[in-house]
């Protein structure tokens, strides 16, 4: 939700800032903009649309040389996504140029008063009013450091802001809270933005901030203070993947070559996991034994595909552990006053690290004294950092919009956690976790199997000009039938809708018409009742035209008279199965859409990390 960068140093602003924007803008892509100190003035250019938009102005408008800038790249909140909304906003006098990720909640309030005050504003955001209080204070004779303070201690809700001040080229001062913001710390040169993506080319070495800071930068260095001006400090990090892994390696899409990496992805989150006794261990797990000994219930919440992910673990922790779980969407969790205490443990799940609604949600968790675990693909984000304790996921950054790698690894996390906490609670013997741990270790070598087959492209070819695609699922297939329905929504545009299977008689079968494509996710053989309930929901849809595509392990015959198409999958236990189920969906969704011509990696309307609730 909204890419920042800033920078200052000794290389041309310009160029940083907007290969900056480039590497963010799956953040947001409503519009883009760029500032500059420019020898007491502020050059700036914003436009509409794309990057390459405010690109092509910035060729037919040079902009001057200059080694301080910031730009934005917007998902709208506030105002259309039109020229005059873009930022960055500037101060009343042009002085001051902001950028800004968040909502200011009690704009309305601050923008009557500057209304009062004989202000004009020029755009429909809550950002301008920052600007020109910013500008305010500038004017009164504050730094622009001081200015941000203030200016923050006035504002209510979740923001990044990040400015600079025309008669100041030697800093950028920006400002967070409830939003993303790192710094990137160079040499003779320093950088913010959004996610290391945005500097990741220039330095690896990062600097976490906390909750209602202000940072500088300057050529020589970075400070941190609280809005009450108090100093403070950020915590230093080296980011653990380089610039190749933000390219997309000769893939048309960032999505697709997230497909391919996920044997890796979860090869990697798998790594490290078992002490050479055998014993499962979790370094980032800094809740005690005893702790977790006394958790009685759990309750995973999630956004969007980590939902999903959170379905599937309900199976595996109820069956290895037998300590109940509710799984809830995190936008609804606080607002049903959920039943809490010292003795549920709150698992949110989150690629990012900033989704607000599963911030929120954990927030709203401790007041109540639960323990908060994450499980996050984000060094440096937020969710881990308020959280108790936290499970990394080592996918790698995720950049297509569509979360295909982060789902795979958050299902790797969830049965590392569910496997863990049998082994605490001695709910399974040492034997069956290490059967399971190598059932896991085989699981790249299946995702392997599936992307090689390569059937399933021209299938989604066929589907140029359906309408509209039934999914269908038991057990842990049914989040998998949910999550394809997702991914054809976010990426085709298309109606598409996930069932569990056994609810289709009481209602959804009415959706069914001629050539109806329906997506079946069989369970594998050994869980017959489960796959002859499956089989009886495949040929209720037949038996009313539907065109039955179904996802089956190799080996299992049963299927054939009533699939009208069959995809293979390779032969592993069902809680592991969405693994492997879920990646033929995402290469579908991802050809569809492709053949039907959509920016798969910036599907419309989306943004990838969604900051505000
Ligand atoms: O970063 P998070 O895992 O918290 O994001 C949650 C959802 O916003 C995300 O999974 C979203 O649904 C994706 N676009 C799905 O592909």
């Amino acid at each position: 939700m909204c890419g920042i960068v800033g920078y200052v140093g000794e290389k041309q602003a310009q160029a940083v800032v907007i290969e900056g924007l480039r590497r963010l803008e799956y953040r947001g892509y409503d519009s883009a903009g760029i500032a500059l100190v420019d020898g007491g003035a502020v050059a700036w250019q914003k436009r509409a649309g794309k990057l390459a938009n405010l690109e092509k102005a910035i060729v037919d408008e040079p902009l001057a040389l200059s080694t301080t800038g910031i730009g934005h790249t917007r998902w709208a909140t506030h105002g259309a996504p039109n020229d005059a909304n873009a930022h960055p906003h500037l101060g009343r006098g042009g002085r001051l140029a902001l950028v800004h990720n968040g909502i200011i909640e009690n704009f309305v309030e601050l923008r009557t008063g500057l209304e009062n005050a004989g202000h004009e504003l020029a755009s429909e955001t809550d950002t301008e009013v920052a600007a020109h209080l910013l500008e305010l204070e500038l004017d009164a004779g504050a730094d622009l450091t001081t200015a941000m303070q203030r200016v923050c201690c006035r504002l209510e809700g979740a923001f990044t802001l990040v400015a600079i001040d025309a008669t100041d080229p030697s800093r950028v001062v920006a400002a967070r809270r409830n939003s993303p913001l790192v710094v990137g710390l160079g040499e003779g040169e320093n950088f913010l933005g959004s996610d290391v993506a945005a500097f990741i080319e220039h330095t690896r070495e990062a600097l976490e901030l906390g909750q209602d800071q202000v940072v500088t930068i300057t050529r020589e260095g970075v400070s941190v203070t609280g809005f009450d001006g108090s100093p403070s400090e950020g915590r230093r990090y080296h980011v653990d993947w380089d610039l190749s892994a933000a390219e997309k390696d000769g893939h048309d899409w960032f999505m697709r070559k997230e497909i391919y990496e996920q044997p890796r992805a979860v090869a990697d989150s798998l790594l490290g996991r078992r002490t050479p006794s055998g014993a499962l261990q979790l370094d980032e797990m800094r809740l005690s034994d005893e702790e977790l000994r006394d958790i009685d219930k759990i309750i995973i919440i999630a956004c969007g595909t980590s939902f999903y992910a959170g379905m599937v673990a309900k199976y595996a922790i109820e069956h290895w552990t037998r300590i109940p779980v509710e799984v809830e969407l995190a936008s609804e969790f606080r607002y049903r006053d959920p039943i809490l205490n010292a003795s549920t443990l709150v698992v949110a799940i989150s690629q990012s690290g900033e989704t607000a609604d599963t911030l929120q949600a954990i927030r709203h968790a401790r007041l109540q004294r639960s323990r908060v675990l994450a499980i996050c693909n984000t060094n440096g984000s937020t969710i881990p950092r308020e959280s108790d304790a936290v499970i990394y996921t080592h996918a790698g950054p995720e950049i297509g919009v569509a979360s295909t790698k982060g789902f795979l690894t958050q299902l790797v996390a969830c049965y590392l956690l569910a496997l863990y906490l049998a082994q605490v609670k001695g709910t399974r013997f040492g034997d069956e976790i290490t059967e399971v741990m190598d059932q896991l270790d085989s699981m790249p070598a299946h995702i392997q199997t599936v992307l090689d087959d390569e059937a399933v492209y021209a299938l989604a070819r066929e589907h140029v000009g359906t309408r509209s695609v039934l999914f269908l699922g038991r057990h842990a297939g049914y989040p998998v039938a949910l999550e394809g329905a997702l991914k054809l929504k976010e990426l085709a545009y298309l109606h598409a809708e996930g069932f569990a299977a056994g609810e289709l008689k009481h209602g959804p079968i009415a959706l069914v018409e001629d050539r109806l494509p329906v997506l079946c996710v069989v369970p594998p053989q050994g869980r017959d009742q489960l796959r002859d309930k499956m089989l009886s929901g495949i040929q209720e849809v037949r038996a009313r035209g539907a065109r039955t595509i179904c996802l089956v392990e190799e080996g299992d015959e049963s299927i054939e008279p009533y699939a009208d198409v069959l995809v293979r999958l390779p032969k592993v236990p069902v809680l592991l199965q969405p693994l492997v189920a879920v990646v033929p969906l995402q290469l579908f969704a991802c050809e569809l859409a492709t053949a039907l011509g959509h920016d798969v990696d910036q599907p419309r309307n989306l943004a990838k990390s969604v900051t505000v609730e």
